[in-house]
C-alpha cells in the first residue's frame, strides 16, 4: 500500500504540470487573460493557435496515459490505477503551480479513460469529435463525451469500481465546466475559431 500511496502522489504531481499556462507564459502570454481564462488546449488555441494547442492537448492526454501505465507497471491493479487517474486529473484541475486552480481536465480525463478501458475512451472520443465537428463547441463535446464514456462503461459490464471511477471523472469534468454550461444554455459559448 505504500507503493500505492506513492503512485497516487506521483500521479497528482504529474497531473499538476500546467502545460498550457507554462507554454503560454514562455510566449509572453497570460492564459488566464485570454478567452475562457482556462489552462487547457482549447484556450491555448485562442491564445496561440493550432500548433501550441495540439502540443498542450498531447501533453495533457499523455499525463493521463502515463499514470495508468505507471500503476500497472508497479503491479498495483486496476482499482489503484483508476485512483491514480483520478489523482492526475485532480492535479491538473487544482494545481499547486497555479495557486490550486487549473484546467478542466478534458484531455487528461480522456488519456485516463482510453488507457484504463479502451472502449470507454473510444466511445468518449467518437461523441466528442462528432459534437465538435457538428457544433464547434469544445465544452459541449467534452461534457457529452464523458457522459457517453460512462454509459459505455456500464453497458459493456466493467467492474463496479471502474464504473464508479469513470463516473467520478465525468462528474468532476462536468463540475469544472459549470461556467461553460452557463454560456451554453445562455447561447453565448465561444465556438472553435472564435476568441
Ligand atoms: O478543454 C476544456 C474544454 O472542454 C473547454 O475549454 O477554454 O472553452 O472553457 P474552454
Amino acid at each position: 500500500t505504500l507503493t500505492a500511496v506513492l503512485a497516487v502522489l506521483i500521479s497528482y504531481a504529474l497531473g499538476s504540470l500546467p502545460a498550457a499556462a507554462w507554454l503560454a507564459r514562455a510566449r509572453g502570454i497570460d492564459i488566464r487573460k485570454v478567452g475562457s481564462g482556462n489552462s487547457g488546449a482549447t484556450n491555448m488555441m485562442r491564445a496561440a493557435g493550432k500548433g501550441p494547442a495540439v502540443a498542450v492537448a498531447t501533453f495533457d492526454v499523455l499525463k493521463g496515459v502515463l499514470v495508468i501505465w505507471l500503476a500497472r507497471w508497479l503491479g498495483l491493479g486496476e482499482n489503484v490505477a483508476a485512483l491514480c487517474g483520478l489523482a492526475a486529473v485532480i492535479g491538473h484541475n487544482f494545481s499547486p503551480f497555479l495557486a490550486f486552480r487549473g484546467g478542466k481536465g478534458a484531455a487528461t480525463t480522456f488519456g485516463v479513460m482510453v488507457s484504463l478501458v479502451p472502449v470507454v475512451g473510444i466511445g468518449t472520443a467518437v461523441i466528442f469529435l462528432t459534437t465538435v465537428w457538428l457544433t464547434r463547441l469544445v465544452s459541449a463535446g467534452s461534457i457529452l463525451g464523458v457522459i457517453a464514456g460512462t454509459l459505455v462503461a456500464v453497458v459493456t459490464g466493467q467492474s463496479v469500481w471502474l464504473c464508479l471511477a469513470i463516473a467520478a471523472l465525468s462528474a468532476l469534468l462536468i463540475y469544472q465546466h459549470r461556467d461553460n454550461i452557463g454560456r451554453l444554455t445562455g447561447g453565448n459559448e465561444r465556438r472553435l475559431g472564435e476568441k
